[in-house]
């Protein structure tokens, strides 16, 4: 029943390697007018551009921010593909990424008799940014002309689109290759943390697209800055791969505005109830976000955590689920700057019961992670006192927890590059809550980071000093 139903099908999804080294240069750098493809090595994009050219169903290729799941922007039922694959809501309008500046002005330019293509639509608010940002993680919004090339699934029904031109070679020449512009969105499932390898696309959408390009982990790691010039003052609509400091510094964009919510407006703690907010970035376990402080610089909070967690399974008293929990809690942290790598976990001090009782994290030992992540394994237990020398605990000891952890590093670049990989490898291995230590967020890439960390979070812990 039903079986001629697209939706019904399932696709036998392939990762195509790239591994040439030479995908293309600009004719110009300094114009950016066109992309020149080379002249080997293409096998893999071919054959992806062709899909894209005479199917409707989405590829996977990778940008320097995200992979994307890309479609021929012209095309409605290309269009209409992603969203299926995706499993997005349709009102959510998608970027468009074009590999020069000349198929941007195809795109702009209007076909209607009496209109001198010599005219140069890019709106000039935008002229410093491109020539600082592109090709690079930067979407601007640009008037849908009317009549439009682009199908209109692409802009959900506004009059303004979105559209960059990457910085990815690869990208490039698939674009290049396949002669149209590409709606992409991030090419995950709807709600989860954006992919940054061809493994995170294959495992959230297989079976549900043909071909994803696996050019390797994405340069950045999070999306692009995503900016609306079209009004007075301008404003950042997403923070992402260009920091807003960096845009500020350009000629018409110095009152620029955040036009999305930052520290100040999110509450001290936000337990948001399920359904009241819009899932993003998230994965499965909980995301417990600690934010950073300038007044803190080490961040205390584990401890009263691993605390709560304690007591919880303890006393059977209520928090997150723990006090129900029939297996050790698997515990998942993902350290940046100040914490130790087990958070703060290790050699926490309290009376229990009257004595004095002391944690330790024992048998720790490496993981194989993505993206050179440093993960490792350990044991959380609760002694009296755990022996100098010798790792093994007493009868008397409690196993309280398991944790994996994974140090991001202390780089800003680091840690966007590393991000959504974390909290996707910590996923995989089935943690039920991961701990995430932030970092401040003035004006850097930083902002992106802790943008998405917060939408990813359920709870937002601030620490006073
Ligand atoms: O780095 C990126 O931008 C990645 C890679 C694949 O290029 N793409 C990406 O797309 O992040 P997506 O669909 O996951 O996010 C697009 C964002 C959304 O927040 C969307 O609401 C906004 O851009 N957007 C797109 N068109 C818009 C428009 N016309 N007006 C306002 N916001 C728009
Ligand atoms: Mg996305």
């Amino acid at each position: 029943m039903g079986s001629n139903n697209a939706e019904d099908h399932v696709f036998g999804t392939r990762v195509l390697p790239v591994t040439t080294t030479d995908l293309g240069h600009f004719e110009n750098q300094d114009t950016l007018e066109k992309w020149i493809l080379p002249t080997a090595g293409l096998e893999s994009l071919e054959e992806a551009a062709s899909h894209l050219k005479h199917t409707s169903i989405p590829v996977g290729f990778p940008t320097e921010t995200v992979y994307g799941l890309g479609a021929d922007a012209t095309r409605s039922d290309a269009v209409t593909g992603i969203y299926k694959a995706k499993g997005r809501p349709s009102d959510n309008p998608l970027i468009i990424h074009v590999c020069d500046l000349t198929m941007l002005g195809s795109l702009l330019s209007s076909p209607s008799p009496g209109h001198s293509s010599a005219v140069d639509p890019v709106p000039e608010i935008y002229k410093p940014l491109i020539k600082a940002f592109w090709p690079g993680p930067l979407t601007i919004l640009l008037p849908n002309p009317e009549p439009s090339k682009l199908a209109p699934e692409v802009t959900a029904g506004l009059s303004s689109f979105g559209l960059r031109m990457p910085s990815s070679p690869l990208a490039l020449s698939l674009i290049q290759l396949a002669g149209v512009p590409l709606a992409a969105p991030s090419a995950n499932a709807s709600t989860k943390p954006s992919p940054t390898t061809a493994q995170h696309v294959l495992h959230d959408l297989d079976g549900t697209i043909e071909i994803i390009l696996d050019g390797g982990p994405c340069q950045v790691g999070v999306e692009s800055t995503v900016v609306d010039g079209l009004c007075d003052p301008p404003v950042v609509l997403r923070p992402g791969g260009v920091s807003i400091d960096r845009i500020r510094e350009c000629k018409g964009w110095g009152d620029v505005v955040k036009g999305y919510k930052d520290a100040s407006e999110v509450g001290n703690q936000a337990p948001r109830a399920p359904g009241m907010k819009y899932k993003h970035y998230s994965p499965k376990a909980k995301v417990v976000l600690f934010e950073a402080s300038p007044q803190s610089p080490s961040i205390l909070g584990i401890p009263t955590e691993a605390w709560k967690i304690m007591s919880a399974l303890a006393k059977k008293t209520d928090h997150m689920g723990y006090e129900s929990m029939e297996k050790t809690p698997l515990i998942g942290i993902v350290s940046t700057r100040h914490w130790p790598v087990t958070g703060g976990f290790e050699g926490v001090k309290w009376g229990w019961d009257n004595e004095e009782g002391v944690t330790k994290i024992i048998r720790r030992r490496p993981l194989d992670a993505s993206s050179n992540l440093q993960m490792k394994r350990g044991e959380f237990w609760r002694g009296v006192s755990f022996p100098e020398s010798g790792e093994l605990p007493s009868d008397t000891d409690v196993h309280i927890a398991d944790i994996v952890t994974v140090s991001l590093g202390n780089e800003t670049k680091d840690i966007a590059h590393g991000l959504f990989s974390a909290l996707r490898e910590l996923d995989q291995r089935g943690v039920d809550v991961i701990y995430v230590e932030g970092i401040e967020d003035e004006g850097d890439i930083a902002a992106a980071v802790m943008n998405r960390l917060r939408k990813a979070a359920s709870i937002i812990e601030r620490v006073h000093t």
